[in-house]
């Protein structure tokens, strides 16, 4: 493999609460300060590094999470607790449901700044 993602940036109105709302929702410590950015550091070495940014509109990135049945069980219900709209489709046709695909289960859900973003069980990559 000739290279690891390392980390990206994620703009946003507020860096931490876009950041706190993805640690609250995963189960993952506080994000951490770091320059100008609120770092999220991820499983497999990836950090997503939250940028604040006051531009007229923020254009929305997706972001995908593979994660453990159990944990799915946990963020679900999370997002549910929070009463939060959540889709099983990326073009919100199938509201509070969430997907079976590729073997495992999926929801994709909205973050404050309008960023997809998705939790799966399992990867589309099936070699
Ligand atoms: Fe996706």
């Amino acid at each position: 493999m000739p290279a690891r993602l390392d980390h990206t940036i994620v703009r946003s109105r507020d860096r931490f609460a876009a950041a706190r709302f993805l640690t609250e929702l995963i189960g993952a410590p506080e994000p951490k300060p770091f320059g100008p950015f609120a770092s999220v550091p991820l499983e497999g070495g990836v950090t997503l590094d939250y940028l604040d940014d006051d531009a007229p509109r923020i254009v929305s990135q997706h972001l995908a999470f593979l994660v453990g049945e159990d944990e799915f069980d946990e963020i679900l219900g999370r997002i549910q607790e929070r009463a939060l709209p959540y889709w099983a489709d990326p073009y919100h046709r199938e509201p509070q449901r969430i997907n079976h695909r590729y073997g495992g289960r999926g929801v994709y859900i909205d973050d404050p700044d309008g960023h997809s973003i998705e939790f799966i069980t399992h990867t589309y990559v099936t070699g």
